[in-house]
C-alpha cells in the first residue's frame, strides 16, 4: 500500500494524522470558526439556545443534526456575484433525543414532540463575510426561514401528485404535504435551487401493536415502533393504522428556491421514492437535467433521473420545472466493468400489471420494488454521489454492509466484492460517449477503504489506502470547482480492533485522476462529518459536524453537545485544499 507516491498537483496541504482528541484537527496553516449550532436563533425575534427551549422557540432556531448544505451567493449592485454575501441552505437530519430535553427524552409531552419535529427539516439563512474572511449568520434577514417537520409549505409535483396513494383524510387532494423529515444529503441545481433529500422517514411512523403491514410498507421499513420516536400517539398523522398513506408523502427529493422566502417547497415525485441520500445534478450534452441518487440501505440501489425537458440558459422559471417530469433508471453493475441504466417505466422491462406493477405512479412510490424486479445491482449502502465539475466522471460512496455475502439476497459481486464489508468503498463510473444521457457506462472501484496496519489481503484496502490516510465508512462526497474530491466519514470511531489507528471520523481530499487520498481534517469525539459546501472563491469550506458525543463546541457555555456547521479557511486566505 505504501508503494503509491502521495505526490499530486491538486493539493499541497500537509496531511493531518489520525486523532482521538475532542476537537477539530486541521492541517497547519488552517483555522476554523463555528458558524451555527443547533438551537442558535436564525429567525427574527427567536430565543437564545437553552435546553429548556420550547417547541415555539425551536421553530426560530437552527435545527439539530446538521447534514447536507449548499451556498447560494447573492448578487452585488452591478449584477455580479457578491463574494461576501450568500444564503446557506442546510439540512437538519434528525435529533439527539437525550440532549434535546431536560428530562433526557423519556415520557414526551405533546410540546416535546412538537419541539422534536421543529428541530428537523431545512434551515435557510443569509450569511455575510467580513474583511478578514470570517462568515457570520445575518440573524434578522428577510431571506431566513425554517422549513421544518410541521411546516405546511410542501407541494407534491409530478406524476404521483393527486394519486390515491398519496391522498389522506387531511389532504384529499393528495398534493399538500405537512413537513419534510430526515433531510440527509442535498443537491444544488445549475439553476440555483436547493434539493433536500428525505432519507429514513420510516422511523417517525408507528402504529398500535397488532397492526398489519403490507409488503410495500415492509420494503420501506415501516413498522409498529419505527425508530422509537413515539410521535404517533400525540401527532396522529404518524399513526400508520389510521393514516397509512401519510408515509407515501415522504421519501422524496424536495426542491427549494432559497432566493424566494415565500415560495413553496416542491416534492419531486418523478425522481422516485426511496431513502434518498443526496442528489448529484449535472446536464447531458443536449441539456437534459440528470440527477444521480443513492438509496442508503443494505442491498438497495443507485438511481438516475433524466428530465423530459431541457435546460434553458437564463430562463430560471422554466428550469425550475425540469425536475417535475422525466425518466427514472436503476443501475446494473456487470462483473466485467460495464454497466447499464435500466428504465423504470410502466410497461417496460416487465414492469406490467401481470407482474404486480399497476401504474407509473405505483412504480415511483415503490421504486425499490421496481428496481429489484428489473435486476438492478444490490449495493453496499449507497450514500453520496458526486459529479466531477468538468469531466463526466461520477463517484459514489458505499459506506459498509454487514450483510454482503451473508444474506442470500445480497451475494458478492464485482462492484461489491468484500464479504460483510466493514470499511466501505468508493465506486466510479463514466457514461458511454461521455454523455450523462447514455444508457450504458463503464465503472471501476476508486478506493476500497481498509486497514493496512492490522489487516491483510482484501481487508487492508486498495493501493491508494495507507497507514497515513486510512479511514472507514465513506459517506459525504463532494467535488470543489477545481476537481478535488472531498470525502467525509460516518464510521466506527472506536479506534480499536480492525479500526485501530483510524481515530475519530474525518474528512479527506482525493485526486480523482491519480487516486491519491490525503487526510485534511479529524472531527471531535463521537461525531460524524457530513455536509460540505464552498464559497464561490473557494477560500472557505463549510463543513458539518453531526452528533458530537461530548459538550462540543461550547463546553463552558452550555455543556451540551451541539451539531454545528464550521467555516474553515487558510490563514493566508488561499484556496482551501490547494
Ligand atoms: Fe443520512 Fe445515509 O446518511
Ligand atoms: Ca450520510
Ligand atoms: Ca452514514
Ligand atoms: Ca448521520
Amino acid at each position: 500500500s505504501q508503494a503509491v507516491s502521495q505526490a499530486t498537483t491538486l493539493m499541497s496541504f500537509p496531511a493531518v494524522p489520525t486523532s482521538t482528541a475532542d476537537t477539530v484537527v486541521l492541517p497547519e496553516g488552517y483555522e476554523y470558526d463555528v458558524l451555527v449550532s443547533w438551537g442558535d436563533p436564525i429567525l427574527k425575534g427567536a430565543s437564545k439556545f437553552d435546553v429548556e427551549n420550547s417547541a415555539e422557540d425551536q421553530l426560530g432556531q437552527y435545527g439539530d443534526n446538521t447534514d447536507g448544505m449548499s451556498l447560494f451567493h447573492l448578487t452585488d449592485k452591478d449584477g455580479g456575484v457578491d463574494e461576501d454575501r450568500a444564503i446557506l441552505a442546510a439540512n437538519s437530519e434528525y435529533i439527539n433525543k437525550k440532549f434535546m430535553h431536560t428530562h433526557g427524552g423519556e415520557n414526551l409531552t405533546a410540546d416535546d414532540v412538537r419541539k422534536e419535529i421543529a428541530a428537523h427539516g431545512v434551515n435557510v439563512f443569509e450569511v455575510k463575510r467580513n474583511w478578514f474572511n470570517k462568515w457570520k449568520v445575518v440573524k434578522n434577514s428577510d431571506l431566513n426561514r425554517r422549513l421544518h417537520g410541521n411546516a405546511d409549505e410542501f407541494v407534491l409535483t409530478g406524476p404521483v401528485a393527486g394519486h390515491p396513494l398519496v391522498q389522506t383524510d387531511m389532504d384529499r387532494t393528495g398534493t399538500k404535504v405537512i413537513g419534510t423529515l430526515n433531510n440527509c444529503g442535498n443537491g444544488q441545481t445549475p439553476w440555483g435551487t436547493y434539493l433536500t433529500c428525505e432519507e429514513n422517514f420510516n422511523g417517525y411512523f408507528g402504529a398500535p401493536a397488532g397492526t398489519a403491514f403490507s409488503d410495500e410498507q415492509k420494503a420501506y421499513g415501516l413498522s409498529e415502533t419505527g425508530f422509537d420516536y413515539n410521535w404517533w400517539p400525540t401527532e396522529e398523522r404518524f399513526n400508520l393504522a389510521k393514516h397509512p398513506n401519510e408515509a407515501n408523502r415522504f421519501g422524496w427529493i424536495v426542491e427549494i428556491d432559497p432566493y424566494n422566502p415565500s415560495s413553496k417547497a416542491m416534492k419531486r415525485t418523478a425522481m422516485g421514492r426511496f431513502k434518498h441520500e443526496n442528489a448529484a445534478l449535472t446536464l447531458s450534452k443536449d441539456g437534459h437535467a440528470v440527477a444521480y441518487m443513492g438509496d442508503d440501505e443494505r442491498g438497495e440501489f443507485i438511481y438516475k433521473f433524466i428530465s423530459r425537458d431541457t435546460y434553458r440558459e437564463g430562463d430560471r422559471a422554466h428550469n425550475m420545472t425540469l425536475l417535475e417530469n422525466g425518466t427514472l433508471y436503476a443501475a446494473k453493475f456487470n462483473d466485467n466493468g460495464s454497466g447499464e441504466w435500466v428504465e423504470l417505466t410502466y410497461g417496460k422491462n416487465g414492469l406490467t400489471q401481470a407482474n404486480g406493477f399497476d401504474s407509473q405512479e405505483y412504480i415511483l412510490v415503490y421504486a425499490r420494488l421496481a428496481a429489484r424486479f428489473v435486476g438492478a445491482t444490490t449495493m453496499d449502502r449507497p450514500e453520496w454521489v458526486a459529479c466531477h465539475p468538468s469531466s463526466p466522471m461520477v463517484f459514489c460512496t458505499l459506506t459498509n454492509n454487514k450483510y454482503r455475502g451473508v444474506r442470500d439476497n445480497q451475494p458478492l459481486n464485482a462492484a461489491n466484492p468484500r464479504e460483510e464489508n466493514p470499511f466501505g468503498h468508493i465506486i466510479r463510473w463514466v457514461p458511454e460517449n461521455r454523455d450523462h444521457k447514455a444508457s450504458r457506462f463503464g465503472w471501476d472501484l476508486f478506493a476500497m477503504a481498509g486497514n493496512p496496519e492490522t489487516q491483510s489481503g482484501a481487508m487492508a484496502g486498495s493501493d491508494n489506502v495507507s497507514a497515513d490516510n486510512m479511514f472507514n465508512s465513506p459517506d459525504g462526497l463532494m467535488f470543489d470547482n477545481d476537481g478535488r474530491l472531498w470525502i467525509q466519514t460516518d464510521g466506527n470511531y472506536s479506534n480499536e480492533g480492525i479500526f485501530a489507528g483510524q481515530g475519530n471520523n474525518q474528512m479527506l481530499v482525493a485526486d480523482p485522476v491519480s487516486g491519491h487520498i490525503r487526510r485534511f481534517m479529524v472531527g471531535p469525539n463521537g461525531c460524524e462529518i457530513t455536509g460540505i459546501t464552498f464559497s464561490n472563491d473557494q477560500r472557505t469550506v463549510f463543513v458539518g459536524i453531526q452528533h458530537p458525543s461530548n459538550a462540543w463546541p461550547n463546553a463552558e457555555k452550555d455543556g451540551v453537545p451541539r451539531s454545528s456547521v464550521i467555516a474553515i479557511r487558510r490563514e493566508d486566505g488561499g484556496i482551501v485544499g490547494a
